[in-house]
């Protein structure tokens, strides 16, 4: 059975050491189904790409520490999308999560040249997801507390609490957290970056945290 998806919230955690084993067909289907959803809702190009060891074994994934990571999700779309590319990106995690899966975003520590992309006219390449069965789950850290990560005018409800507390186990690169949740008096809520390596689609990883812990529409300001 599926992980409940706060449930998968919670228990998701970078993991860069796979077992050595193929992802079983049913949820590669499961996987394809929903990355076609994912990308007819989204105007981006999410690719699942299956057991292709290189991208990988070069020393940027050996510095990361990534071990029998044969699986990927190639993530491509029109250039200025990054916020976009982290909600979206996001939403692939946390279902992997919930189907057994494990996940980590990758930016830097693979060799791109072993990707063979091809990209069409006006395509930009983001960056990558890996994906397997973990060799462990992944080791919970640290976040900022969050009173540094948010500000509201007068008491806070517990939907933006809860909010918050998803915001706050969202991933962000290098764990950097560079990211501030206000909500205006007018009961709108902005969310905003500051300038870091991957900041943007860290927001768009935040957003979509951060609604599913409100458990209400946001009206993103
Ligand atoms: C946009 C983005 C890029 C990332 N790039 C890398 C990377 O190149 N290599 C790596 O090992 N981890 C990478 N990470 C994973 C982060 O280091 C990790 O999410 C962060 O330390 C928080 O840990 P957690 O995911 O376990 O909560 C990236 C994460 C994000 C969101």
């Amino acid at each position: 059975m599926d992980l409940e998806i706060d449930k998968a919230v919670v228990k998701r955690h970078s993991v860069r050491q796979y077992q050595n084993r193929e992802i079983e067909k049913s949820l590669v289907d499961r996987l394809n189904s929903y990355i076609d959803e994912i990308n007819r809702e989204s105007g981006l190009t999410f690719e699942l790409v299956l057991n292709e060891p290189k991208a990988f074994t070069g020393p940027l994934a050996h510095y990361g520490k990534f071990e029998n990571c044969f699986n990927y999700i190639i993530i491509k779309g029109p250039s200025g999308r990054e916020e976009d590319v982290g909600y979206y990106g996001e939403k692939i995690v946390i279902f992997a999560q919930q189907i057994g899966l494990n996940t980590c975003w990758v930016a830097l520590t693979y060799s791109k040249g072993k990707l063979g992309l091809k990209l069409k006219k006006g395509e930009k390449f983001y960056l990558l997801i890996s994906i397997g069965y973990g060799r462990h789950r992944g080791l919970p850290r640290k976040s900022k507390p969050m009173e540094k990560l948010c500000t509201a005018k007068g008491e806070m409800p517990d939907w933006f609490k809860n909010g918050m507390d998803f915001a706050m186990r969202a991933p962000t690169a290098i764990n950097q957290q560079k990211f501030m949740i206000t909500l205006l008096e007018n009961g709108e809520v902005s969310a905003k970056s500051f300038v870091a390596p991957c900041h943007k689609i860290d927001l768009g990883i935040v957003k979509y945290h951060f609604e599913l812990g409100a458990k209400l529409p946001i009206k993103w300001k």
